[in-house]
């Protein structure tokens, strides 16, 4: 497996990218947002994507994007091919795509929202810490990247405070590496539970 910094030449892998994430979401149903191939194509581009590839074979890929001027980073849009999941393989990709961040935007606070408990675990192995979304940032474009996902309404009819997804954040400041990164599972499967009761009630028959 060969897991590298994306650039022009990764291009001609932006479709099954966009497709990939696209049917990841309707299984899932839930918390992903779409992704367009001119978008993708752009940030291998800009060398600010990371993609795995076996042989030539598309297995994953993430992407960086930099928020209120480059005072927030989020690594994004983390996909793993149905054929390569529960391999290690996002555990691997999350920790090139944080570090070439962290290379690119040494001073930047970097952060996720995410409703996936894989992802969870993986921010807080690298340091990340739960947050309200007021810790993240307020750069409207970040915010309008959601408009896509399903649950859209829920983070309007909060203004913006809370939705299904948890913010995640990794501030290179206070970066405790001695602080516990164990997630605790059932705290954030109980979480989950208690906003979709709040937030989904009207869905339920
Ligand atoms: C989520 C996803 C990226 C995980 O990829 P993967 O390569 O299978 O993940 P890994 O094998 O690296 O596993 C990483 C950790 O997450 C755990 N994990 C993986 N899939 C999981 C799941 N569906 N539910 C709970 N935990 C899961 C693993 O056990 C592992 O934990 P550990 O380090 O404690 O052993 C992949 O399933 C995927 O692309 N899903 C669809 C898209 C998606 O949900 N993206 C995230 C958007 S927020």
């Amino acid at each position: 497996m060969e897991i590298v910094i994306a650039n022009k030449s990764h291009i001609v892998y932006a479709d099954i990218i966009c497709k990939t994430i696209a049917e990841a979401a309707q299984v899932r149903g839930t918390g992903i947002a779409k992704r367009e191939p001119e978008y993708v194509a752009a940030k291998m581009e800009n060398g600010n994507a990371v993609i795995a590839l076996e042989g030539d074979k598309f297995a994953g890929f993430c992407y960086i994007e930099a928020w209120g001027h480059g005072k927030f980073v989020a690594n994004s849009g983390l996909i793993v091919h149905p054929d390569f999941r529960n391999l290690g393989l996002a555990k691997q990709i999350k920790e090139v795509i944080f570090k070439h961040s962290r290379t690119k935007f040494p001073d930047a606070k970097v952060f996720s929202i995410t409703t996936g408990l894989a992802v969870m675990k993986l921010n807080s192995d690298l340091g990340y810490k739960p947050v309200t979304f007021s810790e993240l940032t307020d750069d409207q474009s970040f915010w309008k990247g959601c408009q896509t996902c399903k649950n859209y309404d829920v983070l309007t009819r909060t203004e913006q405070k809370m939705c299904l997804c948890t913010g995640m954040l990794f501030d290179p400041k206070n970066n405790n590496k001695t602080a516990s990164k164990e997630v605790k599972e059932n705290v954030f499967k109980r979480l989950k539970n208690i906003k979709q009761n709040l937030f989904l009630k009207k869905d339920k028959k």
